[in-house]
This record gives C-alpha cells, structure tokens and sequence, in this order.
C-alpha cells in the first residue's frame, strides 16, 4: 500500500512536471513570438514591436471609446465591456495588449452606487491641495489606483490642474489651486502615484477650462506668451512630474480652436516642446473634426467613433489622413500601456481596503483644512471652559456635502439627507457623506453638552447659540461639473444664519464645507472660521481633531478668497447668447467668449499688480502655534534659500514656509511676486529648523513667442520668505547673470 501510493505520488510528481516544462516551453515559444511581452524592454520599445504587429483596422481600434455605461444614448455595442465605466477602448487579444477600462476618478472612484460597489472619497483634489504636502497628494493618488484596480479598472480619468482663473467655477474643486508651481507639484505627485498602481494615468483638462459656463463652445482668448507662463505652466509641470499616459483635451476652444483640434496646444507645446509621448483622449464629446483634429494631435475620441471611427478609415483609405498619422496615434496609446504597467500587471477585482481608504483620507483632511481666523484662540475647544456647544446647520448631525458631476464618488447607504437606500446618483443631486461632525465631536467631547439644531428656524437657532458655551454654525457651498456659481456668497439662508448666530453668541466659529473661495459679509462678528472644503470618507473626524486640537492645522489656502468679485478680473461670468447654445457648434461656431486679459496674473499675482486687498490671501494659514523666521540667505550659484523657522508657540504645529521671488525691476512682469518654493516644517514649541529650499526656475522664466523659447533674464530678483503671500518678513535678493 506504502509502495504503491509512493509509486503513484512519483507518476503524479512526474505528470506535473511535464506539465510545468510543457508550459514554460510553451511560454518560452510564446514569448520569442511576443518580444514585446518582455517587461525589461522600454515602454517605446514594446509599442512600437507592437505596432509592426497591427493591421490597420487594429490600429483604428485603439483610437476610438465604444460608448459609456449608464449613459443610454452612448451605447454601442461594446459598451457593457466597460465595466460600469465611462469608456472602454478595445485591445489586441491575439497581442497581449488589453482593453482600456476606463472610470472617472477625480476624488475617487465613480458610480460605484449604480455598479453596486465601494470606493474611498479622499477630500477633494483643491482641498488636498492645502496641505502643500507632495507626499500626501502621492497618498492620495495611490490610494484612488487601488480602488480602481480593485474594482477592475485600468485607466483613470483624474488629474485636473486647470488653474482657478475663475473662482465660481463649478469644477474648481477638482482642481488644485490657482499657482502653476502649486497646483502642478500637488497634481502631478497624485497621478504619479495612481499610475505607478498600473492605472493609465490622465492629467485634464487641456487646456483653458476655466469655466463652466458654455463649456462646449466658450472660446477662451489668451495670447501664447500669457498661457505658457500660466495654465499651460502648471499642465507642464504636472506632466513633468507625472509622466501621464493620457493627457485629456478640453471642450472649450483656445483662441478660436477647439481644445481637441487644436495644433498648437496638442502637436506644437504639449508633443513638440514638452516631448509627451502618450495619447491624448478627448473629453467626452469633444472631438469636432476627422482630419483637423487627426492632424492637430489628437489620438484618441471619445467616448464615441463618430469621427474616428469609420470617417477616420475613410480618410485613411482616401489618403486624407497619412497612415503614418495612424501609426503615431495607435503608438502613443500601446506607450501608455506599457508605460504605466498595464500589460503586466493587468488589474484584478478585489474587496477595496475599505479601512485604508478611511484613514489616508482622513490623514489627507488632516493636513489640508484651513484655520482662517481664530481669535482669543477661540479653538482650539478647551472642554474644562466650554460645556456646551451649539452645533447649528449644514446637516451637521447627518453628513458633510460632496462634490459632484463627473467625479461624484457616491456615499455608502446613498445620499446621507435622502431615505436610505438609494444606489445611483443622479446628475447635480447634492450629495452628503454619513460623516456627521455633531457625532464625531460628541464621541470626542464625551462630557460637554453637544445640543444641534438645523438653522432653518433663525430664531430657534439664535436661541440655542445665547444658551450655550460655544456655536458652531456650518455653511455649505455646493460646486459641480456643468455649472458655475453666480456668486462666492453662501447660497440661502445662511448668511443671515451666520449673521443670527455671531449676534447671539460672540463665541461663534464657522465651518466651511466648500469647493471654492467664500465671501464673508460677516467675517468681523465670527470669533473663529475654519474651510474644511470638500472633507471626503472621514471629514468628519479630521474636522473633530482640529476642532478639539488633537491636530494642529496646518493648511494653508491654494486660492485666494476675494471680498468681493468686484475684486476678480471679471466681476461676473457673462451668460452665454441664446443663439449660440443651439446648433452644432462645429458648423455654427459661437460668438460666446471669455477674454482672459489678466494673463498670467492670476490670482493673488491679479490682487497684488493690481493692489487689492483679499479677505484672505493665498498661501494664507493659521495654526495652534506661532511661527518665527529668521537668518535668510540666497545662494543665487545654486539658486536656493536658505533660512530659520521656530516654533514660539505651546503646541507642536508644522509650518509651511513659502518662498516667493519677485522679477528684476523694469522688466516685464515685475509687479508681483510668484510662488518659487516652499517646505512644510514639523516643530515642537520652541524648537528651531534651518531649511534650504531650491527656487524652482521654471516660474521665473519668461516665454519669448518669437522664438518659442524660455528666458531667464539677468538682473537681480526679490526673494520674500515667509508664512503667507502677504507675510513674508525675510527679504533678500537672488543674482541671474
Ligand atoms: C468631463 C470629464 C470626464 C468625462 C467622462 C466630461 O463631461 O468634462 O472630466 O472625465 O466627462 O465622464
């Protein structure tokens, strides 16, 4: 019996490994056939092996969405491929080339209600953006790759840099701030490490999208020079540090031209002088053109075939469209997947780390909600003084508001302030998260008297704010893709609510939730103010700890919050004529557009060449502790600073000093400063940290349209260091020769 079942175990041992040898034999041949499968190859190698392979009607394949789920009227046949998602684009089985499974994924995995699944809201993108923190964003980005992956996609649809030229843009919380260095760093670390999950990475939208309104047809008039030292500075520098698979073209036209068709912004900057070597994918429904926009450096339409699809063989076969053209459009999409890893390591379907998720955002929130004001050091909440607070409004016992659109990522049990129950989102519903600060700060502050009320009955508010302690009044500012607000004022009633409560009881704080700047008609009657944005899966506990002091804030603000939008280049965002919202816009070109004369001078740049005052300035952070700089000096061989910071304060705080360079006098732009660098510093009371920072010469350079080249002109340039744009009490001077 021992014999016989040792014998049997050797002929079983010997079946296997004839198997085993069989197999690897096979891959082996496999793999002499399909060199392009060696992942020690360069990802331009393996493309272009790959596409020596391809016929013609493989190559077309590759350069054309087949539709979107849960959209009927973009259905094709293809289209349950996709996964739930927004778009699907075939691959080459026979190859070993996958389908690209794309999902919107601004702030975290889309329409995961209406797929029945799970994902992470991190904060939104400008939300994480205020913690300066590279490293945080890099949290941020792999944590939405691995829901992704988790969920069985392979390429996302994030990465929004767009500057906030327009603060009542309704998709300014998709992007990170109005600073080309800033939000590029922020933008690029996050996609950096979503693509480096194997997820085809995607920075949008390029370029000019700055703002909702006729979106599909607003012409976005800028001149070269202003939009290279601007938008296209910060789509640069993201990419730069990203090295995106994708880059997203936008609805909007650019000096007359559509984004999606434009040659100079596709072929001739983002191809030719930044040397991007992806694919460039519509927006959805942003192509207008076959042979323009094939020539003008689009690769890849969206989610339809309605230009690249047929018509783009047509012109093939006409010779209109050289195959060449085809060849680098089909090259640049095989890149992307081998780039990004996509072909190796092909996603797989798991449970998402449901806690992981939970705390990288709140992790996230942490670092990024803004202290604006706090006086008498009003927070943070000291419970042996405070024993009873009124929490007032903003749904603050069931959730915190999201925003929404395309990169809504849906709450588990469904919108916290509807019936539960419900799976799918629609379109500009206003979502709340189940993150209710009132029971966060209830489980926080167990022996002080947390008493809510809703603020729709002022007098009942007010009356509950006179009785007790402390008030925390919570105002929402809902933002989403497909609109823009008429206003940075509180929506309803809550500006009279905010102005109701801080008469009742002077120990009033504000809570922001907010995709964009907010004006304060009552900012001298509030004792404290705190922007939380849009806080994600666990806004509600980040928010407890800062409030109760268990963090320390440290954000600081990546827009700049105006008093008034007389203050903005443009004091409103004019409607767009009746004439031109009807018709195909391709044949019926609108007249609707958008003249950014402020050119680069955006933002904070806008209010100091033009010496406004902002209610808060960009950069602008307050924390439980106080800062003290000192011992400046600038290397200008090395082009760096080099200074101190303490902490004078009795917490342990991190600071993030800001490095600010002015242009030599007399020249051009020499009216205001520009971020040039920064470092977040970690400091227990009374400890002091000497830091050098590098000035990032890419902000200081100007572009000569003549030649399309980049100066660095000689002189001597102000160096301003300190703690906010506007507070920068180290001065020195930087020598270009
Ligand atoms: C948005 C994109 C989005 C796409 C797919 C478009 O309307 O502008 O940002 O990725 O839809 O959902």
């Amino acid at each position: 019996m021992k014999i016989r079942k040792s014998g049997s175990n050797f002929v079983l041992a010997l079946i296997a490994l004839t198997a085993i040898l069989s197999q690897s034999s096979q891959l082996a041949a496999q793999d002499s056939e399909r060199p392009w499968m060696n992942p020690n190859l360069a990802p331009d190698e393996r493309a272009e092996m790959v596409l020596k392979q391809l016929t013609l009607d493989e190559k077309l394949a590759l350069l054309h969405g087949n539709g979107m789920a849960h959209v009927p009227q973009w259905t094709m046949p293809l289209t349950p491929l996709a996964n739930g998602g927004a778009g699907y684009v075939e691959g080459v089985k026979r190859l070993g080339i996958p389908p690209l499974i794309i999902s919107d994924a601004a702030y975290g995995v889309r329409d995961s209600g209406a797929n029945g699944r799970y994902a992470t809201a991190m904060p939104s993108n400008l939300g994480a953006a205020s913690s300066w923190d590279p490293d945080s964003a890099c949290a941020y980005g792999e944590m939405i790759g691995q829901d992704l992956r988790a969920q069985g996609f392979d390429m996302t649809l994030g990465g929004g840099v767009d500057l906030v030229r327009e603060p009542r843009n309704g998709r300014t919380f998709e992007y990170t701030g109005e600073d080309p260095l800033l939000a590029g760093t922020m933008d690029g670390s996050m996609m950096k490490c979503e693509q480096a999950q194997h997820i085809v990475g995607d920075i949008k939208h390029y370029v000019m999208n700055d703002q909702e309104t006729g979106r599909f047809v607003v012409n976005a008039i800028i001149s070269q020079k202003d939009m290279q030292e601007s938008d296209l500075l910060a789509f640069h520098i993201a990419i730069a540090a990203a090295n995106p698979g994708a880059v997203m073209c936008s609805y909007n036209r650019i000096n007359a031209v559509y984004g999606c068709e434009n040659p100079y912004t596709l072929n001739e900057v983002l191809k030719k002088e930044w040397g991007f070597k992806g694919f460039v994918i519509s927006d959805w429904t942003g192509t207008h053109s076959t042979i323009a926009a094939s020539a003008a450096g689009l690769d890849q339409e969206q989610p339809l075939a309605d230009y690249f699809g047929p018509k783009l063989k047509e012109a093939v076969e006409a010779g209109k469209v050289p195959v060449s053209e085809i060849d680098d459009h089909a090259r640049r999409v095989l890149y992307a997947e081998f780039l990004s890893g996509i072909v190796d390591n092909p996603p797989q379907t798991s449970v998402p780390d449901v806690e992981k998720g939970l705390e990288v955002a709140q992790h996230v929130e942490e670092e990024s909600i803004v202290l604006l004001k706090n006086d008498h050091n009003v927070l943070p909440i000291d419970p042996s003084r405070v024993h009873s607070i009124a929490i007032i409004g903003g749904h603050a016992d069931v959730g915190m508001i999201s925003g929404g659109g395309s990169a809504q990522v849906d709450p588990p049990g469904g919108n916290a302030i509807m019936p539960p129950g419900k799976g799918a989102t629609i379109w500009q519903e206003h979502i709340w998260f189940p993150t209710s600060p009132l029971r966060a700060l209830r489980a926080k502050l167990p022996n002080t008297k947390v008493a809510f009320d809703p603020g729709t009955d002022l007098q009942s508010a007010a009356a509950l704010a006179r009785n007790s302690d402390l008030a925390i009044v919570f105002a929402s500012q809902w933002l989403a893709e497909d609109m823009d607000l008429p206003s940075l004022s509180l929506s309803g009633n809550q500006n009279d609510l905010i102005e109701q409560i801080t008469a009742a009881n002077p120990h009033t704080i504000v809570v922001l939730e907010s995709g964009t700047a907010v004006t304060m008609p009552w900012i001298d009657k509030a004792a404290g103010v705190v922007e939380a944005w849009f806080a994600g899966s666990s806004g509600d506990k980040a928010l407890a700890n800062v409030l109760v002091g268990d963090v320390n804030p440290s954000g600081k603000l990546p827009i700049t919050f105006p008093k008034s939008e007389n203050d903005l280049p443009r004091s409103s965002i004019p409607p767009v004529p009746a004439q031109d919202l009807t018709g195909d816009p391709s044949t019926h070109p609108s007249t609707y557009a958008v003249h950014y004369d402020e050119g680069p001078e955006v933002g904070y740049k806008w209010f100091e060449a033009q010496h406004k005052q902002p209610l808060f300035p960009f950069g602008f952070g307050l924390s439980y502790s106080s800062w003290a700089y000192s011992g400046l000096s600038v290397d200008s061989a090395s082009k760096s600073v080099r200074f101190t910071v303490t902490n004078t304060g009795k917490r342990t705080g991190t600071e993030i000093a800001e490095v600010y360079a002015s242009l030599p006098e007399g020249t051009h732009e020499s009216s205001y400063r520009r971020l040039v660098g920064w470092k977040r510093i970690t400091l227990q009371p009374g400890a002091s940290q000497t830091v050098t920072v590098p000035i990032d010469s890419r902000v200081l350079k100007t572009f000569e349209p003549a030649d399309s080249k980049w100066n660095f002109e000689s002189g001597d340039y102000g160096i301003f260091v300190g703690g906010s744009s506007d507070n920068t009490p180290l001065e020195g001077s930087l020598a270009v020769r």
